[in-house]
């Protein structure tokens, strides 16, 4: 099969994981980018990519790229690109762009720009052009336009892939699905050890963390993606991939709690939803009284940031957690994202690993604690298995 080049956009932060992911189901020429990994595939890669990967928020397939120097050049080059290859005169288009050009201040000038081009080859070669439907179009048009660097391209995923198709029901603040994913595997979590949110809100990170564990693919629960309306859509292909197995049975144990019983009913009702039920169990609990469902686990969570509440408040609940976490969670591993630094201090606890992140826009640090049995110095010994003298050092 051909092979072409195929941008897969991320978060900022996540372009290492998903790499790695792009490796693992065979991408070659990978190459991280700003928010993007950029990779060498076949159509049967794009269709993985859309399908497997966790860290990817939309796949796209380049068609053209080119300088724009002066205006007139992203009208000149787009009516350049072989249209027909793409588009019939009988199917509706869209266009998106991310724009950031002094030629072009504003980005809906030039999606018209390039949506003449378009029309103007239709109209030139066959006398009629394709409609134009923003909503629920057949082909979906990007164009990248950063400096004088202009990049256009198919959208192969349509509705962004972080909506998976398992949320019926929103908490709180829900960590959007493709964030969670990521905080997971930059925490080196594979399944490999029982896995606690304490503060779970809708569930988010239980549902991945159950995905991951289990092997589920990311998109198992979303009803199309938008190659499926591509001229070239290989049916045959795309159900090999979807039919593959992927799955594996998993015994370890994912639990989550939340203080609000509404957070947790819209959590069982999204796992319900996901499938997950008999793999997740949830209690309606405050995290300062729970008691450790397991030894040396992983913790994740996203704990409130603090927006709606007093800095005083922030503190004194960030505080209580690094207690806990102390007293109770001796031989856990705990990584906790938020974008509080005065909660962050308040924990009390060193971490070992400081990530950058984004949550939507907010700048978010995702930090990791370990929470040692004994001391620090005990542990370290411990680990490097140096024996201990019978007294505490
Ligand atoms: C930012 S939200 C978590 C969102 C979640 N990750 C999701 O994807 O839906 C923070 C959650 O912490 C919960 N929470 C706040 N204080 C808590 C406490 N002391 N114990 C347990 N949960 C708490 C809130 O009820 C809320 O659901």
């Amino acid at each position: 099969m051909k092979k072409f080049k195929i941008v897969v956009k991320t978060f900022a932060g996540l372009e290492q994981v998903l790499a790695i992911e792009l490796k693992a189901i065979g991408a070659e020429a990978v190459t991280p980018e700003r928010r993007a990994v950029s990779f060498l595939g076949d159509k049967s890669m794009l269709y993985k990519a859309n399908f497997l990967l966790r860290t990817a928020l939309r796949v796209l397939k380049p068609v053209a790229h080119f300088r724009v120097g002066k205006k007139e050049d992203l009208y000149n080059h787009a009516k350049n690109v072989p249209w027909s290859e793409y588009l019939t005169i009988g199917k509706s288009f869209s266009i998106d762009s991310t724009v950031q050009s002094e030629l072009f201040v504003n980005s809906m000038y030039a999606s018209l720009k390039v949506k003449d081009a378009i029309a103007d080859y239709f109209r030139e070669s066959f006398g009629k052009r394709p409609s134009v439907n923003q909503e629920d179009p057949d082909i979906r048009i990007h164009i990248y336009l950063m400096g004088d660097y202009c990049e256009i391209s198919l959208d192969s995923s349509g509705e962004s892939l972080h909506k998976r198709g398992y949320r019926i029901g929103q908490g709180e603040a829900p960590v959007n699905e493709v964030l969670a994913a990521g905080m997971i595997m930059l925490a080196g979590w594979k399944g490999d050890s029982d896995f606690l949110d304490p503060m779970c809100g809708s569930g988010t990170l239980l549902i991945e963390a159950a995905m991951i564990a289990r092997g589920i693919p990311a998109g198992i629960y979303r009803k199309t993606f938008a190659f499926e309306k591509w001229l070239d859509f290989d049916e045959q292909l795309f159900s090999e991939i979807y039919n593959a197995d992927y799955e594996r049975e998993s015994a370890i144990r994912i639990v989550g709690s939340d203080i609000s019983a509404q957070s947790c009913a819209i959590a069982r009702a999204n796992i319900k939803n996901a499938g997950l039920s008999k793999a997740i169990d949830i209690e309606v609990i405050d995290f300062l009284e729970l008691d450790p469902p397991f030894e040396n686990g992983v913790i994740v969570t996203n704990p409130p940031y603090g927006e709606r509440l007093r800095t005083s408040s922030i503190s004194e609940l960030y505080q209580s957690i690094g207690n806990i976490l102390k007293q109770k969670y001796a031989g856990y591993t705990a990584w906790i994202i938020s974008s509080s630094e005065d909660g962050f201090k308040s924990i009390g606890l060193k971490p070992s690993e400081k990530i950058e992140l984004f949550n939507g826009s907010l700048p978010c640090s995702f930090r990791c604690f370990e929470l040692f049995r004994g001391t620090h110095k005990q542990s370290v010994i411990l680990k490097k298995g140096i024996q201990l003298p019978d007294q505490p050092i």
